[in-house]
């Protein structure tokens, strides 16, 4: 497979909580290929590596990209105005399984919230379950709104939504639903996981591993997995995921 990186516009860069970014870019070409759960590789000006961002939302002419400014990349990506053009690999990796007949569960955790979006978007009235550490870092609850889906939102210390984490709504649904989609910090998932397994329901989860290259030329994404037969096997993020049946990753 060829990758080519390509101009983006950008159409809109805020911030929607502390330090969380809404960046809107344009490209027609490339825009309407992207599937939930894959990711654009995004190069910052002045740095080498590329930061990889899951898509949040997609449409014929843009990508929607919400992150947290974490390091260097994410602050230079945060000052980037509105009419600059950045250079985008996208999209990237394979994403979510999703057959249209399936109730589904979709789980986000903090900054996992956003791939969520545009996966919850493909189905029918789904369950999405969004849980955050407090107020501050609560995002896009009116976009899960607008899309028809049973929302519920958690916070750690209780400050905005249900004082909950997310496996404890997921308890209560487990009866509802055929299959899970995650993604979020590792204990959550190992957690969403633990759960599914015990109630035989499939889940898939989005892993966020540290990337170089990001098209599966180097080894920065090597990630352990356990296949059917019991035998272990190393896989590239980038490339084999980023999602995966959790009942293949070692966690
Ligand atoms: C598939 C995938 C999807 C992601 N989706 C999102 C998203 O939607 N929103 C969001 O806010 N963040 C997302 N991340 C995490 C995001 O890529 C990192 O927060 C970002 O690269 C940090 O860059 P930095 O320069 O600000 O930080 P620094 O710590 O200065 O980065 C130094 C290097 O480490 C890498 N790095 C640091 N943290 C991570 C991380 N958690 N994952 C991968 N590489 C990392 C950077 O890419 C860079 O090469 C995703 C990561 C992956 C792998
Ligand atoms: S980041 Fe290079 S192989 Fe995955």
């Amino acid at each position: 497979m060829k990758y080519d990186a390509q101009k983006f516009l950008v159409i809109k860069n805020e911030e929607i909580a502390s330090g969380i970014f809404d960046m809107w870019v344009e490209n027609r070409d490339i825009s309407a290929l992207a599937k939930p759960g894959q990711f654009a590789h995004i190069l910052v000006p002045g740095k080498t590596l590329r930061r990889p961002i899951s898509i949040c939302d997609a449409d014929k002419s843009c990508l929607r990209l919400v992150y947290q400014v974490k390091g260097e990349g994410t602050e230079i990506l945060s000052k980037i105005k509105k009419g600059e053009k950045i250079d985008i690999l996208a999209p990237l990796g394979r994403g979510f399984d999703i057959k249209k007949n399936k109730k589904y569960c979709f789980i986000g955790g903090g900054i996992g919230v956003p791939p969520m979006l545009y996966a919850s978007k493909q189905t029918e009235k789904p369950v999405v379950i969004t849980g955050f550490r407090n107020k501050d870092l609560v995002i896009l609850q009116g976009d899960f709104r607008r899309d028809n889906c049973e929302l519920y939102l958690t916070t750690d210390d209780g400050t905005l939504g249900r004082k909950a984490f997310v496996t404890d709504v997921l308890k209560e649904k487990l009866n509802e639903i055929d299959e899970v989609c995650a993604c979020g910090p590792i204990p959550m998932l190992r957690a969403i996981s633990q759960m599914c397994n015990e109630n035989d329901i499939p889940c898939q989860i989005s892993l966020e591993e540290r990337m170089g290259c990001g098209i599966g030329a180097c080894l920065v994404c090597a990630c352990e997995v356990r296949r059917n037969d019991g035998t272990k096997d190393y896989v590239h993020v980038c490339k084999d995921g980023p999602v995966f049946d959790s009942k293949e990753v070692v966690f």
